[in-house]
């Protein structure tokens, strides 16, 4: 596995490869890799001919300068961890690579990302639109793999794909999950050994109302008692338990087309994000 730092070097890697007729992956993380990110490369070997794993923490995407500060960096365990895999490049590109001097440029995705995820995290959602954008035309990849986990994230980066001509496919794989439930998240690791035991109730009131909504319980009804018992198992505060078209994210109105069941909820200073389809 090659680690690759700038994206000229990327770039030579990589018309080597298109010169071959190979066809290009890539797994773009924030490192402190667990085994979602580790299924995504799995996905992305399987369709592949070159993996190319990209970590780099975007300061762009941090609305709370102390989450940015406190992100895990851990560049010799995650290569450690993606050794197995065979990957052909780990791009670690330094921030300059990214952000050169005197970047003016934002990548703003309307429509999907004001709300959810965007109406408590100010400024985020531009921050990955941005990133990702750069790093799709930097690897000029065939096919991006991203996690369902995000899933706001990964409508807004397949819209951006489309928008712009960007010639990368964006495929999304299913969230990777403990054997209680709990969505892997870097942040996980953030919780204490009470929060961790609290911290399935999330999916499982998630799990419980989907259920009720489809045998056709009130679902205002539903959603208010879910959040109660959220709160109730000791989550500070739910941040939000909506239901939305799976496609535009746009509130439901019946449910004859796919709709996802969206949550945010607070356990301390963790914030834990999860959805499912309902
Ligand atoms: O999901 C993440 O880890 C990040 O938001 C991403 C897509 C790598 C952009 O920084």
């Amino acid at each position: 596995m090659k680690i690759v730092r700038t994206k000229d070097d990327l770039r030579t890697l990589r018309r080597r490869w298109i010169f071959k007729g190979e066809k290009v992956a890539v797994v773009p993380t924030m490192g402190a890799l667990h085994a979602g990110h580790l299924s995504l490369v799995e996905a992305a070997k399987a369709s592949a001919d070159r993996v190319i794993v990209t970590i780099f923490v975007n300061p762009k995407q941090f609305n709370n300068p102390d989450d940015l500060t406190g992100y895990p960096r851990t560049e010799d365990e995650d290569a450690a961890k993606l050794a197995p895999y065979g990957i052909d490049a780990l791009y670690v590109p330094t921030p300059d690579q990214i952000y050169p001097d005197g970047f003016a440029t934002n990548v703003r995705v309307s429509g999907l990302t004001e709300d959810l995820e965007g109406a408590h995290r100010p400024g985020h959602f531009d921050g990955v639109a941005t990133v990702v954008s750069k790093l799709f035309l930097q690897s000029r990849a065939d096919v991006a793999y991203f996690g369902q986990k995000d899933y706001q994230q990964l409508l807004l980066v397949s819209r951006l794909s489309r928008d712009l001509d960007i010639e990368t496919e964006v495929v999304g794989c299913p969230t990777v999950r403990e054997a209680d439930g709990l969505a892997m998240s870097s942040r996980n690791v953030r919780l204490s050994a009470t929060q961790r035991a609290i911290a399935p109730v999330l999916k499982a009131e998630m799990d419980r109302a989907a259920e009720a909504i489809r045998r056709g319980a009130d679902r205002r009804v539903v959603l208010d008692t879910a959040k109660q018992q959220i709160e109730n198992a000791g989550y500070d505060t739910v941040e939000y338990l909506e239901l939305r078209d799976a496609e535009t994210l746009a509130p439901v109105t019946d449910l004859s087309r796919p709709t996802r069941l969206l949550a945010a909820a607070m356990l301390g200073d963790v914030r834990l994000i999860d959805n499912i389809a309902v």
